[in-house]
């Protein structure tokens, strides 16, 4: 259907016929039947958690991202967690993040008792803008946490510059961008650790999971205790080993991902190229098309960076439209379309208003960008007709709004 023809259709929202017949969800996991064998023969074996498969997928997963270490845990967010303790976060420690993220970025400095101090974005790709970490940094400042938002690579350049500079740590929040380059450097091999999440909106799931990829052995050794209550050794070394002893060096926590999922990692990672690509050329179908249509602005992507495309958040040019993000949400959902709005900004939520006292208007760039951000349908197993049908629906309500 053309462009054209499609939008001079009544909006669904108004009684018109939807784009499309069934919802389109905004991210979906694929799982093939080699994943599910893969599973299956886990379930058979003598090792359902710890066992040989955790230490296959974390190597597989460092030569992908090209680091030293990579340390699995069970979500995303423990990661993070676990970073944050092997930064030596602490109570009086601030770390410095964006408010344009998920709030668990955020909440790891909380678990370890410092201080999130939030700095504003750039206003191209929506990533933590050094100039403003160089502003936020006191004798307090011990870590900087930028993210890679929807699949962009944050400056880190700039970012590892001024953490040389101050003697920072620098957490790389890369759960939207596995598989992303910057500077033809892989993402998970630049900053001192990077955190990933195998949630099943992400490029490669295992329902819940994690990892942490760094190149100081050190770290990484601090990673493995934590995840594990603090144990300086895991079960299956102690049998091997035939021993009883263990010790308990420091204050951990379970945050293992156990071996049946690991074996779904290690099969989804083998298709991690090609989710890239189909993901890539969504992108660049989505962002030729909305070339075309005023009221739309397709996300930025500076010269030095490859993105994974975790996301493909659009932002509406109010000023050319006659309605808000709400009601073309609203439109959109209508026609059958799963758009999705990332993110609020952490320092909006009431509990970091409570905590840190935040009363909006801090973060002037995040805080605009949020009133205009909507995030299309993206992941790999989209077919031509559904990117088709996101084009077209995008298409059909802006252009309705128009002024
Ligand atoms: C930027 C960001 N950080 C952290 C997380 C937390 O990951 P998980 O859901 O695996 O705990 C997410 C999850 O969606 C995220 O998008």
């Amino acid at each position: 259907m053309s462009t054209t023809s499609v939008s001079a259709q009544a909006l669904a929202i108004n009684g018109g016929s939807p784009v499309r017949a069934t919802f389109l969800p905004y991210g979906r996991q694929s799982v093939e039947e080699g994943d599910i064998a893969a599973v299956v023969d886990v379930l058979r074996s003598d090792w359902l958690t710890t066992g040989p498969k955790v230490g296959e997928f974390e190597e597989a997963f460092a030569a992908r991202v090209g680091a030293a270490h990579a340390v699995s845990f069970s979500s995303g967010t423990a990661a993070l967690h676990g970073a944050a303790f092997a930064a030596g976060l602490k109570p009086g420690d601030e770390a410095i993040t964006t408010p344009l993220t998920f709030a668990a970025t955020a909440n790891c400095v909380l678990y370890q008792g410092a201080t999130p101090v939030f700095a504003d974005v750039c206003a191209d790709t929506l990533n933590l803008d050094p100039e403003q970490v160089t502003r936020k940094i006191s004798s307090k400042t011990r870590a900087i946490l930028p993210v890679d938002y929807s699949g962009h690579p944050a400056d880190l350049t700039g970012i590892l510059e001024i953490a040389r500079q101050h003697g920072l740590v620098v957490i790389e929040d890369a759960c939207h961008a596995l598989g992303a380059e910057f500077g033809g450097r892989r993402v998970g091999s630049i900053a001192d650790m990077t955190v990933f999440s195998f949630h099943p909106v992400k490029h490669i799931t295992t329902g819940e999971g994690g990892m942490v990829t760094t190149n100081d052995p050190r770290l990484a050794e601090t990673l493995r205790r934590f995840r594990n209550h603090g144990i300086s050794s895991d079960a299956r070394q102690r049998q091997s080993a035939g021993q009883w002893h263990y010790e308990m060096v420091l204050l951990g926590f379970n945050y293992r991902l156990p071996d049946v999922v690991c074996a779904l990692g290690i099969e989804q990672l083998k298709r991690l190229d090609a989710n890239l690509a189909r993901r890539r050329e969504i992108a660049a179908q989505y962002t030729a098309a909305f070339r075309e249509v005023p009221g739309v602005v397709a996300p930025s992507v500076r010269p030095d960076a490859n993105p994974a495309w975790h996301l493909y958040p659009i932002r509406l040019d109010l000023e050319k439209l006659t309605t808000d993000r709400a009601q073309v949400f609203r439109a959109l959902r209508a026609e059958n379309i799963g758009v999705n709005v990332h993110y609020i900004p952490v320092h909006l939520h009431p509990y970091y208003r409570q905590r840190l006292g935040f009363e909006g208007g801090e973060f002037p760039l995040a805080e605009d960008a949020y009133a205009r951000l909507i995030s299309l349908p993206m992941f790999h197993s989209m077919t031509g007709q559904d990117v088709q049908d996101v084009i077209d629906a995008v298409s059909k309500v802006v252009s309705s709004y128009a002024r």
